[in-house]
């Protein structure tokens, strides 16, 4: 009898920790839909969300936690087919008026032609150091990780594990860095036809609407957060190495590869842009 009651009440622990399993890395724990009325939403018990945009509206959502420091996996799979128009932004970013950003943006554009991947770094309020990039896939036929590592040395952006972009730690030149403000994530898919493709001369095709864009996969297991604004950010990482990553050799040669190959736009070789100077970051790489 009492062994009987032992052993139920055993697979009861077992089947609540089966689970828990299951529903971490879930957007139902991770994330709020806060935008859209019903065209965002989670499928697959937590494991998939997409985002809709039609004539009436787009739509998003933002992370739960906040973030001060982390390595943030998403999977995402594109708007396919003529996007043209649309943009899908997926960023951290914090509150106030002189807030921090770490911004990826991808810009639609009609079937067959290139979409650009349009990345950012803003601190205290203040931006203007865009970089942008062809992608080395088509970015709509699947999904692919998009990781923002953000640690005290520097910020570095990666896709599928390359990195294409590094925001180092300039402090000691006189240039703010990230580091007191916890951020969230944000995503979201909208209408930006005024800018976005081929400098707005493209128009969104609306015939091709709701356009849909996809996640999974999130992860920030490394990382240091809080659940509420009352609370200290607690870093629940399993190693702490990700606090204070710099890239290696091997990585500073796909960079390289990245920049030299894909890269269409660097604010840092922008002269005409800053003829009093380029941004001081730009001389301390
Ligand atoms: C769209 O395609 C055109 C033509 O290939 C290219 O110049 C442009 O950079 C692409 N992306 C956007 C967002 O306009």
């Amino acid at each position: 009898m009492a062994a009987s009651a032992t052993k139920q009440s055993l697979l009861m622990l077992a089947s609540l920790l089966v689970l828990i399993g299951v529903a971490t890395g879930s957007f139902y724990d991770s994330f709020d839909i806060t935008w859209g009325a019903g065209r965002a939403n989670i499928f697959e018990s937590g494991q998939l969300l997409t985002c809709t945009l039609d004539k009436i509206s787009g739509s998003g959502f933002q992370s739960k936690k906040e973030y001060l420091f982390g390595k943030i996996d998403m999977k995402i799979k594109l708007v396919a087919g003529n996007s043209a128009g649309t943009v899908t932004a997926y960023y951290l970013s914090s509150k106030g008026e002189k807030w921090d950003e770490i911004d990826f943006e991808f810009l639609g554009n009609v079937t067959g032609q290139p979409y650009v991947l349009h990345t950012n770094v803003f601190t205290g309020g203040i931006g203007n150091r865009e970089m942008q990039f062809y992608l080395w896939f088509d970015p709509t036929a699947d999904f692919h990780t998009y990781t923002v590592l953000w640690n005290p040395l520097n910020i570095i952006f990666l896709v599928d594990g390359i990195p294409i972009r590094v925001f180092k730690n300039n402090e000691a030149n006189g240039v703010a860095y990230p580091k007191n403000q916890p951020m969230k994530i944000y995503s979201s898919l909208w209408e930006a036809d005024d800018w976005a493709t081929q400098g707005g001369k493209v128009k969104i095709d609306w015939t091709n609407a709701p356009f849909s864009a996809s996640y999974k996969s999130f992860n920030d297991v490394d990382c240091c957060s809080r659940t509420s604004i009352w609370d200290w950010v607690t870093c629940n990482a399993n190693s702490n190495s990700w606090m204070w990553t710099t890239l290696n050799a091997n990585q500073l040669g796909q960079l390289k590869w990245v920049q030299d190959d894909y890269m269409i736009y660097n604010y840092c070789t922008d002269f005409k842009r800053f003829p009093q100077g380029l941004p001081t970051e730009c001389n301390h790489n």
